[in-house]
Order: structure tokens, then C-alpha cells, then sequence
């Protein structure tokens, strides 16, 4: 009696795999299933079922992939009601050739600096927070401007942080908890901080607060190369500083220094945003370019350092911050909070290919 050859067995989920291979996550550089961002392949039926995990609730490549895992999947032979669940999964700073301890659950924290005051570092830091925050990462957000404390105010949270076990802990805002010397100190009060003074006060606001599990944690920081960065970079490793500048030509100068700052501090720069990048007028729709327009975009580019986009002059943009709303508040798709937005899709794909660049620390034995 001869025997009857056994039908080959197709592994679906194996044939799932092997085509997700092809697709590259961009800030990792490296395909789906080698960096396992792709699980629990099921194929129910005619339904392939799968999770793909971004590398932040923030990336930008989100649609990217999605179109890449299904014209991956509709190229296989069999047809398939594909049905993505999302997950995220933030890489953590492994803080390589850097000083200071990181924040025990806090996996990156990143500072807005600039040269020169008045360009819009707190508006920006309180808007990325609340935009990283709107996309799904769990932010913090840190005041670390001692002397003229503002970011209180732009979020309209006031009180007195309290203890417990020995922490503080911080206030909340819109879902980010924030934490500001303006909780501690009097308002009007005027304080005179010198230097060892200014990298304790930092000290305890980073390492005496019970931040919780962050992927995110972003310091505002006063304007100027002063002792703030420096204090900050000597006291935790830092993922990157985001650079605000305004687009005329003497803001640069300062965003060149506030860079060789940075590297000099072997703090990796994450982009320059140009704030009030221009204006347009609501009456007649005209755009004007009261500080110039486009200079932070060429100093990026000439520095070698990603551009996170132009936020305009909007008296909008403003108004929400002096009623303690900020713009952002209003979710992804309002016009004013978008560059908003676009910046902190792009802050956390630099943090993720940053981070990859990082070797791994080594295993304590
Ligand atoms: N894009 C914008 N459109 C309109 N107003 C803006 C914009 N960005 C910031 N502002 C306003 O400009 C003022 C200064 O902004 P902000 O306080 O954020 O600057 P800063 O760089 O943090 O200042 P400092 O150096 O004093 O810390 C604020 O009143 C803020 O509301
Ligand atoms: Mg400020």
C-alpha cells in the first residue's frame, strides 16, 4: 500500500513574519520583527491579527509602518483582513558618556534652551509637554528657570506641593505632572540665587520628586549659557536640548553657541524650532516677517542638527498661555497647537535614533 505524502503544513504566522521582515522601523533602522517591534501574530481565519509596537506613543512613522505592514501582508498569496493593534514602547537613555544619576522610572529627560531670553523657551516646553502627553507618553514637566519661575502660570496650576515618603510631590496639569520652585517660594518674592545654590535647587527638583514612570521629562531652562545647562548636565544624563531661537540674524549667533554648548557638555542637540517664524495677519490673510524668517532652519542646517519646524507669531498662542490654557491643550488637530505638535513627533524620533546610536551600559555583574 503506498503511502500518501503528507499535505505540507503552511505556518501562516511564520509566512506573516517572514514578510514583516522586509519593513524598517526609520529611527531604528531596522526591520520589524529583528527589533521586535512585531507580536502576537495570529491568524484567525481569513483575519491576520498582529501588534506593532512603535518605538513612542509620539512617532511620526506610525502611518508609514502601517502602510508597510499591510502591502506586506497583501503581497502573500492568500488574501487577509489584516487588524493592527498598537502598542509603544519608549527606549530609555542609557545615559553613555554622561555625569550625573539618572531619574529612577524616568527614561529620558530632555531641556528647551535657548541663547537669548524672550523667545519662547516656556511656551514651548509647556506646549511639547502637553502635545507628548496628547499622543499617549507619560511627560513631566519641570520648571528650571529658578529666578523667574513662568511655567506655573502658562499652565494655570498653583499650590503647595506635599510630602510623602520623603518626596515631593509634584503638582498636575492637563495630565503632566509639573514641578516649579514657583510652588515654593512666595510670588514677587525676589530671590537671590548664586551658582551653588542654583544646581541645588535643581538638584532636589530632579532627584527630590516623585516624578513617577516617565518616558519624557522636560526642563525649561532659563535663557543664556549660564549655570542652569551646566548644573543640569553635571546632575543627570541628559537624552538632548531642544533650541529655540527667533529667526533674525543675532538670535543665531546664539543658537551657534548655544550648540557648542551643548557638545561641549556631550549633551546630544535633538533640533532648533524658529519661533516666531512669521505672521499672518487675520484680516487680510498677508504674511509678514517681522523678525526675519528662515535663519534658525539654515543654522541647523549649516550645524549639522535636525530642524523641528517654525512656530508662528500668533497672538492666539499668547493669549493661551496667559490664561493658563496653552494651545496645545486643544489636541492634535487645532491649527494654532499643530507646529506644536509636528515638533514633538520629531523631538521623539530623534530621542529614539539617539538612543539607538547609544551602546547599551554594561551589565552590572
Ligand atoms: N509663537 C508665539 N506667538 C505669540 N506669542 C508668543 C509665541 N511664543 C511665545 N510667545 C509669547 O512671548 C512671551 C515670551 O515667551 P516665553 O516666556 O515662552 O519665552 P522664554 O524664552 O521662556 O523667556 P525667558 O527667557 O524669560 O524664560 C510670552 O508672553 C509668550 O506668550
Ligand atoms: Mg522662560
Amino acid at each position: 500500500m503506498s503511502q500518501i505524502d503528507p499535505l505540507p503544513v503552511v505556518d501562516r504566522a511564520a509566512e506573516i513574519r517572514q514578510a514583516l521582515a522586509a519593513v524598517v522601523e526609520p529611527d531604528l533602522q531596522r526591520d520589524l520583527v529583528s527589533a521586535r517591534l512585531v507580536r502576537d501574530v495570529r491568524v484567525v481565519g481569513d483575519a491576520v491579527k498582529l501588534t506593532v509596537v512603535l518605538t513612542s506613543p509620539a512617532s511620526p512613522h506610525r502611518e508609514a509602518l502601517e502602510r508597510g505592514v499591510r502591502e506586506a501582508i497583501a503581497a502573500l498569496a492568500w488574501p487577509a483582513e489584516i487588524e493592527i493593534t498598537w502598542a509603544a514602547d519608549v527606549s530609555a537613555n542609557s545615559g553613555f558618556g554622561q555625569e550625573g544619576q539618572a531619574i529612577p522610572g524616568v527614561k529620558n529627560t530632555l531641556a528647551v534652551a535657548s541663547g537669548k531670553g524672550g523667545v519662547g523657551k516656556s511656551t514651548v516646553a509647556v506646549n511639547l509637554a502637553v502635545a507628548l502627553h496628547a499622543l499617549g507618553a507619560r511627560v513631566g514637566l519641570l520648571d528650571g528657570d529658578i529666578y523667574g519661575p513662568n511655567v506655573p502660570g502658562m499652565l494655570g496650576v498653583d499650590g503647595r506641593p506635599v510630602l510623602a515618603n520623603d518626596k515631593i510631590q509634584p503638582l498636575s496639569a492637563f495630565g503632566v505632572p509639573v514641578m516649579s520652585m514657583g510652588f515654593l517660594t512666595d510670588p514677587g518674592q525676589a530671590v537671590i540665587w548664586r551658582g551653588p545654590m542654583i544646581a541645588q535647587a535643581l538638584r532636589q527638583l530632579l532627584h527630590d520628586v516623585a516624578w513617577g514612570e516617565l518616558d519624557y521629562l522636560i526642563v525649561d531652562l532659563p535663557p543664556g549659557t549660564g549655570d542652569a545647562p551646566l548644573s543640569l548636565a553635571q546632575l543627570l544624563p541628559l537624552s538632548g536640548a531642544v533650541i529655540v531661537s527667533t529667526p533674525q540674524e543675532v538670535a543665531l549667533q546664539d543658537v551657534r553657541r548655544g550648540i557648542a554648548m551643548f557638545e561641549k557638555l556631550r549633551v546630544p542637540v535633538l533640533g532648533v524650532i524658529e519661533n516666531m517664524s512669521y505672521f499672518i495677519s487675520p484680516d487680510s490673510g498677508a504674511r509678514f516677517e517681522i523678525f526675519d524668517h528662515g535663519g534658525a532652519r539654515r543654522a541647523a542646517e549649516e550645524l549639522g542638527v535636525p530642524f523641528l519646524g517654525e512656530i508662528p507669531l500668533d497672538p492666539e498662542v499668547r493669549i493661551a498661555c496667559d490664561q493658563g490654557r496653552p494651545v496645545t491643550a486643544r489636541g492634535p488637530d487645532d491649527p494654532v497647537g499643530r507646529p506644536y505638535f509636528e515638533a514633538a513627533r520629531l523631538t521623539a524620533s530623534e530621542i529614539t535614533r539617539l538612543n539607538a546610536a547609544k551602546p547599551d551600559p554594561l551589565p552590572v555583574l
